[in-house]
């Protein structure tokens, strides 16, 4: 009777059991099945523009197929902070796996920023530069200043290869202003906010001394700048003849202190790559030569080369799999189709947010610039009107390079005397007025890694009347921010330009700009361009809650390739090491200004899909 009772049970239990799954089917099948024929939907109706990635051209870019061995060398000097002048900066101290390749600052610090090595630790034998959490920010007396930021935010290096144009030279960073890859990536050896540091050579234990130990035999610098030697000023020419130096001395011809001029930190970062046997070793095999500044430049690139994301939903999506979900579906439409149209998706019509038209597939960004008036970070050099007017530093540095440096900011309009004002972006490169204010179209590949956003980091996701400086928001309460902050870069675009003087004079009380979006009053409305010619008819574009959501999940993760930033496109590893050939610390990551251990590989989880909401700002 028992055996009964429990079999009868048993029976009623799987019968329950099959009927649910049954259903389940049922149901899960018909969503396939819709998503199946909005898939198609989409597919057909876009296209002629739909188009896959195509394969990285190594050989057009680079000059010659890289392989796997040069990736690896590369990957090492990429993450060893021996690189830069105080040992305590390496690329992956900016550019982070775990950040898209980009960092989570709004402008990052370089060598001796916040958390760099003191006056008292550097200048040990190399210069120990272990980064500490707690530095005196500012000027120690010893000479070192903590507080340089880097004058822009960190572009991600993922898919560089296809942004880098050696014929014309241009392409590469937020004003296109470099294309040769295996160039550009030495810049930030020779970058005082980057690796070179702004601290003075010591006056006594000079560790670049003529016959010392690192330079027991001159160096010669082939990717050089003139510098004058009396002054040390640099005299920025790029690609001047080659220098040889035999030393770095504590003090200038004309008796001031020496800060290492551009050929000096490069001079000095060879110097001591020479020094270690890997690198000896590899150099020799790789490149049958012992190191030089043009093959690091080389390794490098090639490196970043095998950072190649290629295998997002979309790219499965444009391949013919239905890898796309339902609401993406409907973002795709809503990104390609043009602003001021709509288009007809599962019998709904969607309005067009017009994205396509500058982040255009495959590459989604990357190649045109635009002026859409965002306000900079005055911390940043470019930001400082003294500098940008009087030609100093950076503006004499493009000056000479490319021309004249064109009046972007005229006076009483763009340039207020006593505050900060906006970087002029690609006219830096051009020297064409018609070019101020301008910046790259950022790809939105891998967008959700690399808050914040904007050329200066400025879309934070928080509101700016709370103090936001780098210090402000901790690892925890980034991932939410990250897609809260996302959301409003959208929404920026999507209002479109706005007169802030005429803002201003129609309500004096509300002067200058304002704290949500953050529009830059003194870039002048009528450059501002965020959409095709006639389109400034047709903002603010009002997209409903779901069709904004939809366009923010498949901005955030249809374009999304988790995989980018494990595996190489060599199948190389691309993951920090634990340990570099130097024997320094490796990569330091400073989320917000505060230094932490990279976290152990595949922690970093986002938000799932299904979680996609606003995020809060605390
Ligand atoms: C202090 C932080 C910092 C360090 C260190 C640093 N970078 Fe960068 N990197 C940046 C910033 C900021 C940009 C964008 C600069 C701009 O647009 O003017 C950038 C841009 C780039 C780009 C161009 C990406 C593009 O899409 O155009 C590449 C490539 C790159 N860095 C590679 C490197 C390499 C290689 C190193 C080490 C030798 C390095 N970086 C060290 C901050 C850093
Ligand atoms: C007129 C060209 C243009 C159009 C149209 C456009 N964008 Fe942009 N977008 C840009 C430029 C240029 C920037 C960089 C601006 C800056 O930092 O000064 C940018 C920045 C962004 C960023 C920040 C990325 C980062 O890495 O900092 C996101 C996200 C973005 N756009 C998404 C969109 C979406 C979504 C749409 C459609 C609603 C859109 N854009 C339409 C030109 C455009």
């Amino acid at each position: 009777m028992k055996a009964n009772v429990k079999k009868a049970f048993l029976f009623f239990l799987s019968l329950l059991i099959g009927i649910f799954l049954f259903t389940s089917f049922l149901v899960l099948s018909k969503r396939e099945f819709k998503k199946a024929r909005i898939s198609h939907e989409v597919r057909e109706k876009f296209k002629e523009q739909l188009k896959m990635l195509p394969k990285p051209p190594f050989k057009k870019i680079l000059g010659y197929e890289i392989t796997k061995a040069e990736a690896n060398l590369g990957r090492m000097l990429f993450n060893d902070t021996v690189l830069s002048r105080n040992n305590d900066v390496s690329c992956a101290t900016c550019h982070l796996t775990n950040h898209g390749y980009a960092d989570g600052n709004r402008l990052n610090f370089g060598a001796l920023g916040a958390g760099g090595p003191t006056g008292k630790s550097v200048g040990k034998k190399w210069g120990s530069g272990k980064l500490s959490l707690n530095r005196f920010c500012s000027d120690d007396s010893f000479g070192f200043h903590c507080d340089d930021p880097m004058f822009r935010n960190t572009l991600s290096t993922i898919n560089v290869i296809y942004r880098a144009n050696p014929r014309t030279d241009s392409g590469l960073l937020w004003d296109g202003r470099f294309g040769r890859l295996a160039f550009q990536v030495l810049l930030p050896i020779h970058t005082r906010e980057e690796m070179c540091g702004v601290n003075p050579v010591p006056t006594t234990n000079n560790p670049f001394t003529k016959e010392g130990p690192l330079f027991d035999q001159p160096i010669t610098v082939k990717h050089s700048h003139l510098f004058n030697p009396e002054s040390g000023k640099q005299i920025f020419t790029f690609n001047s003849p080659p220098q040889t130096i035999s030393s770095v001395k504590s003090f200038r011809r004309n008796k001031n202190i020496t800060y290492p001029a551009r050929n000096e930190c490069l001079a000095i970062a060879v110097a001591k790559v020479r020094k270690i046997p890997y690198y000896q070793r590899k150099f020799k095999k790789i490149y049958q030569s012992e190191v030089t500044d043009i093959l690091i430049g080389k390794a490098l690139a090639a490196f970043v080369s095998t950072h190649i994301a290629n295998k997002s939903p979309y790219d499965f999506f444009v391949s013919g799999y239905d890898s796309l979900s339902i609401k993406q579906l409907k973002g795709l439409a809503i990104f390609m189709t043009p602003i001021g149209e709509t288009t007809t998706i599962d019998n709904q019509e969607l309005r067009g947010a017009g994205c396509a038209h500058c982040h255009s597939p495959p590459f989604f960004g990357g190649s045109e610039f635009y002026t859409l008036g965002i306000k900079g970070d005055d911390r940043s050099s470019l930001s400082q009107p003294s500098i940008i007017s009087n030609n100093g530093s950076f503006a004499i540095n493009v000056q000479t390079t490319h021309g004249t440096l064109p009046a972007c900011h005229i006076a009483e309009v763009s340039a207020s005397a006593a505050g900060a004002s906006p970087d002029i972006g690609r006219a830096i490169a051009t020297s064409d007025t018609k070019d101020c204010f301008k910046f790259r179209t950022p790809t939105l590949r891998n967008v959700i890694e690399t808050y914040p956003y904007f050329h200066h980091g400025t879309e934070t996701g928080l509101n700016p009347s709370t103090k936001t400086s780098h210090l402000s928001i901790n690892s925890k309460q980034f991932k939410n921010i990250s897609l809260y902050a996302l959301k409003r870069a959208i929404q920026y675009h999507l209002r479109g330009p706005v007169d802030m003087t005429r803002v201003n004079t129609l309500q004096p009380k509300h002067v200058f700009f304002d704290p949500f979006f953050q529009i830059d009053p003194l870039v002048p409305p009528i450059l501002m361009q965020f959409g095709p010619g006639e389109s400034s008819t047709h903002y603010p574009v009002k997209l409903d809650k779901n069709s904004l959501h939809s366009l923010l999940d498949f901005v955030a993760f249809g374009l999304y390739d988790k995989k980018a930033v494990h595996r190489g496109y060599l199948n190389n590893r691309l993951s920090h090491p634990r340990r570099v050939p130097s024997g320094f610390l490796p990569s330091v990551t400073r989320d917000h200004g505060v230094q932490t251990e990279l976290p152990p590989f595949g922690k970093f989880k986002y938000l799932k899909r299904n979680q996609l909401q606003e995020g809060k700002s605390k």
